[in-house]
């Protein structure tokens, strides 16, 4: 099958079971300055999670780009890439396991003609969560009885091993089992991991995950269970003999302050299934760089380096992966630069770079376009179907990848050629790495591994003056402080929202109405607002803006939520964010006018109305005072202001 084949199957599997089919969100998430991107697709619906109705019901389902920075320096095996999708359907507190687990096993056994993807159930095993008494929180007994009812259906006997898993999984191996259970590492799930990292307000639960098998040995013979992966196989074990499809998480679960968990107010199911591993499994081949999506784009690594993909897996997989991703986050309006998501950005660029030279991709082809950018092009064409948006950008995102890849190539050569001068040495000093990154561009991890690959280390302690800076930097960026992400919904951040949607309306009215949001970013200490603009603000008007803003909060506007169809909401001039595409039934955000109340919001005159999902506080008399700290340029075109609420 094609990837969007299973893709549009499970749309019209879930469809079929009342569930809203929605648009993914960007991998850029709005409002949320603790995630540089989106890592899974619980992130954008969180609030519905947490009880806020959603607009269009409790049954949603989503393709979702999800991008990983962490798994950065996993790519070259078969199965990790840092861009994504992940297949998703979410009950927000309507159908829980005995309607989810029936469906994804369906969705997964049913013939193709019949609506599923026509896996071999005997190739399927199952985990569950096997309690976790420090918090109180059961075994998941009822997942393994439903799990060995539908395997028996299928006239499968399926055995139940507990598997007590210390840090490499377990040595007690597969027992002949088919349902398993681990402990909290593995069968929990919540953005910040383990019950005991979760922040108070998060919510979480145990999950079940589905396994394919691609066997204990491959098509040459050779068993992929060796004594490195640990002592005995089993469904979690990295050999790569079990390839994790499905993860069902049962979110029904809350820390609170004091470290306990409480039951949230409703039960959820938020399931998380990689598209690309789900085609790999359908196509029984466990390299998932094998499957439709890479293979334009794979042809034309092949003929700009003149190598085969066989017997040069690695590269190609990471100048694959890298590229793919950095196609969709330029698409979604990340540029490479030396900071935050720019960065991560520039990295995959620049190591794409350098492993297709590794292959002999070199500077560019007689079309003069770079091999790089030609394999950017067929993702493009490749994707276009599904993401439409991909085809007007498809200048912009070469132009950048292409523009990233000639800065780069200015200073690589005699950069590769300083840093073998100094790996003669020995060692390369953190001075070394300092002046690579300073004079020719490399970014600090590739440094790192090129020094690896030479069995050498990299000094991190001298880092400390020089590098202090850039450090900081790229380990936000990259070492997984991000890692799912967690989103503040702190007090602070969401008078600073509010406070944001106020700063917008003022600026049209000082500016005029053609001033559109550009970009957001909100911390506990200041909002951040990229706006459409030409020219630097006067003075004068900068006070302006904060006067307007100040006077809306001394007069203590309701600010009020609804739910309104997407036309009405366009209809009533309610701003939109840049790029971004709403579903039918949409949640607004209206401030004022005076005599507003929640049953009559008084659209017409109200202050400001934004497409929003907050959230937001419940009126403007609650923010203080309003300061403009910075104003900026950000590109032709874009200004920036930052402030904050005194
Ligand atoms: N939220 C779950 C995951 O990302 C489904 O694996």
């Amino acid at each position: 099958m094609l990837t969007k084949e299973v893709r549009d199957s499970f749309f019209e599997f879930y469809k079929q079971r009342g569930h809203k089919i929605i648009p993914s969100a960007p991998l850029v998430p709005e409002n949320d300055p603790t995630t540089l991107f989106t890592g899974s697709g619980m992130q954008p619906l969180l609030p519905y999670l947490l009880g806020q109705p959603y607009p269009e019901g409790r049954r949603v389902a989503d393709s979702q780009k999800c991008f990983r920075a962490e798994d950065i320096d996993e790519v070259g095996d078969n199965r990790h890439t840092t861009f994504f999708e992940m297949l998703g359907n979410w009950s927000f507190g309507d159908y829980f396991k005995k309607e989810q687990l029936p469906w994804v096993f369906k969705f997964l056994t049913d013939r193709p003609e019949d609506g599923g993807l026509g896996l071999d159930p005997r190739k399927l095993y199952v985990t569950v969560f096997v309690g976790d008494n420090e918090n109180g929180i059961p075994a998941d007994a009822e997942s393994i009885a439903i799990w060995e009812k539908l395997f028996a259906e299928k006239g499968i006997e399926a055995k139940y091993v507990a598997l007590e898993s210390n840090e490499q999984g377990s040595e007690k191996g597969m027992q002949g089992g088919r349902i398993f259970s681990y402990d909290v590492r593995k069968n929990w799930w919540s953005r910040a991991g383990i019950p005991s990292k979760m922040p108070a307000g998060e919510p979480g639960g145990p999950d079940s995950e589905v396994f394919y098998d691609f066997g204990p040995s491959t098509n040459s013979g050779q068993a992929r269970h060796t004594s490195g992966f640990g002592k005995e196989c089993h469904p979690n074990c990295d050999c790569g003999r079990f390839l994790e499809i499905g993860n069902s998480v049962f979110m029904e679960y809350l820390k609170k302050e004091d470290g306990s968990f409480a039951r949230l107010a409703q039960r959820n199911v938020d399931f998380g299934g990689g598209l690309e591993r789900l085609v790999a499994a359908v196509n029984d081949d466990p390299d998932i760089f094998n499957i439709d999506v890479f293979e334009s784009a794979k042809k034309e690594l092949e003929a700009g380096t003149r190598k085969t993909y066989e017997g040069n897996e690695r590269a190609f997989r990471v100048v694959l992966d890298h590229v793919r991703a950095a196609v969709f986050l330029i698409g979604d309006g990340t540029v490479p630069s030396n900071t935050g998501r720019g960065y991560l950005v520039r990295r995959l660029i620049r190591r794409a770079v350098r492993f297709g030279d590794e292959l002999g991709a070199g500077q560019g082809t007689v079309s003069n376009q770079s091999t790089l950018s030609m394999a950017g092009q067929r993702f493009i064409e490749k994707y276009m179907p599904t993401y439409p948006e991909l085809a007007g950008k498809l200048e912009f995102i070469l132009g950048e990848i292409e523009k990233e890849e000639k800065k780069f190539r200015v200073t690589l050569a005699a950069g590769v050629k300083e840093f073998e001068t100094r790996a003669k040495g020995g060692r390369i000093t953190g001075q070394d790495a300092f002046d690579l990154y300073q004079s020719y561009g490399f970014p600090l991890e590739l440094t790192e591994e090129m020094a690896e690959d030479r069995g050498l280390k990299v000094d991190r302690a001298a880092f400390e003056e020089e590098f202090k800076k850039h450090r900081e930097l790229s380990r936000t960026a990259s070492a997984g402080v991000f890692k799912g992400g967690l989103a503040d919904r702190s007090e602070e951040t969401t008078r600073l929202h509010t406070a944001h949607h106020l700063l917008l309306r003022a600026l049209q009215m000082v500016l005029g109405p053609e001033v559109k949001q550009r970009g957001s970013n909100i911390t506990a200490e200041r909002l951040r607002l990229d706006f459409s603009y030409g020219e630097k603000l006067t003075e004068e008007q900068k006070k302006k803006v904060e006067r307007i803003v100040n006077e809306k909060i001394k007069e203590d506007l309701l600010v009020v939520r609804s739910e309104l169809r997407k036309e009405k909401a366009e209809k009533l001039g309610a701003e939109r964010e840049f790029g971004q595409k709403y579903p039918d039934t949409v949640s607004i955000y209206s401030i004022g006018p005076q005599s507003a109340t929640p049953e009559e919001p008084r659209f017409a005159e109200a202050f400001s109305i934004e497409f929003c999902g907050g959230p937001h506080v419940g009126r403007t008399g609650e923010l203080g005072r309003f300061e403009i700290l910075k104003e900026e340029s950000v590109s032709s075109g874009v200004r920036r202001i930052r402030a904050r609420l005194l």
